[in-house]
């Protein structure tokens, strides 16, 4: 349902001119303009627009230290055409909904989330067009961010929260389509408990879990971690900022959504392509012994990761327990180039949307 437009209060001045578009990085560079919506009293009130700005918090605010915080990010590509498209907002919006649901934050249900999750980004990009890159591989990263700003030592769920839609343009998170990345197999920490914990919800806790493992991963000289299950650290689980995707003796295989891997929209998409095409694609545990195993035998054709902000990103090793493994045919192997071409177009309305994925924005 398309909602009546939310207010909007415009900057003063754009700071545009200062944004170097062939310099983009990654999440450093906010848009404009923002969305913010505040929960009180018991309801979600005063949905607006309004120039970017800092958030005022009491440092006493709960979220601040027990981490009662949920984000989500997707993404709004400039087509050849210019029409932008958002890709599936819809997916995000019910993976928010979930995140705050875990999270214990009072959040309205799915469907208007959704709704108002694509009207204020509608909004956004008709008032900070001019922000959304035009180069192929660069996009407007759209980051949902809820808060909980009740000032309360207490550990409990807050009594008010800030809703912070925000904009960014970005361009590719790893950029290594060509090159590849290198994963470090984590067998000590752990991302997210196997059983009941949080991985499945897009949460701060997850990612503070990572820090110190991607620290001491790149010290080793490798790009990202790659998570094994909390129990027994047996399963390969994700990577992150991406799921994870093996081709070995011409299957693709992928971990379940067991609990503890966040359902991601990309990785979704993937398994839709993939049953397009007609591939054999097993969603099933597969042990770092079996990967090790597919390398050592040759068996592993591909390796890549899906993400929103890694794209489609092929994986060129792999350390574990001391031994440096380099993936067979990569980078890119053909299925992970053709999933990255086939993604990418749809995403700039190259090439057909057959699932109805984009949501499309003209620009003005
Ligand atoms: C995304 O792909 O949207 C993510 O949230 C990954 C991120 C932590 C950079």
């Amino acid at each position: 349902m398309q909602l009546t437009p939310f207010p909007v209060t415009p900057v003063k001045q754009s700071r545009l001119s200062q944004v170097d578009f062939d310099d983009l990085g990654f999440g450093t560079i906010f848009s404009d303009h923002m969305f913010s919506m505040r929960y009180e009293a018991g309801a979600w009130t005063n949905p607006q627009i309004l120039p970017y700005q800092a958030l005022a918090l009491e440092p006493g605010v709960a979220m601040l230290h027990y981490g009662q915080t949920v984000f989500d990010g997707y993404k709004a590509f400039r087509g050849l055409d210019g029409v932008a498209r958002i890709f599936r907002p819809d997916m995000n919006a019910q993976r928010l909904h979930q995140s705050c649901q875990r999270l214990c934050i009072p959040i309205m249900d799915a469907g208007e989330l959704c709704d108002i999750m694509i009207q204020a980004t509608r909004q956004l990009i008709e008032l900070d067009h001019a922000w959304l890159p035009s180069q192929w591989g660069h996009s407007l990263y759209v980051r949902p961010l809820v808060i909980g700003t009740e000032s309360t030592l207490e550990v409990r769920a807050a009594d008010s929260y800030c809703f912070i839609i925000m904009t960014s343009p970005v361009g590719s998170y790893f950029n290594n389509l060509q090159k590849g990345v290198s994963l470090y197999v984590e067998d000590r920490f752990t991302r997210a408990a196997s059983i009941g914990g949080l991985g499945t919800a897009k949460t701060a806790a997850n990612y503070a879990a990572s820090l110190l493992p991607g620290f001491k991963s790149r010290q080793q000289g490798f790009d990202q971690v790659l998570w094994l299950d909390g129990n027994e650290h047996r399963y390969v689980e994700e990577v992150g900022a991406m799921n994870i995707f093996f081709k070995i003796d011409g299957k693709v295989v992928t971990p379940p959504l067991g609990g503890s891997i966040l359902p991601g929209v990309v990785r979704n998409s993937v398994i839709a392509l993939l049953k397009d095409w007609g591939l054999l694609l097993e969603e099933r545990p597969i042990a770092i012994d079996e990967v090790v195993e597919a390398l050592h035998s040759g068996s592993l054709e591909e390796m890549f990761g899906a993400g929103t902000a890694a794209v489609i990103c092929p994986v060129a090793s792999i350390g574990f327990k001391g031994e440096l493994f380099e993936v067979a045919n990569t980078p890119p192997g053909e299925l992970t180039l053709r999933l990255y071409d086939e993604l990418t177009g749809i995403q700039y309305g190259k090439l057909e949307d057959r699932h109805g994925w984009n949501v499309q924005v003209p620009i003005p």
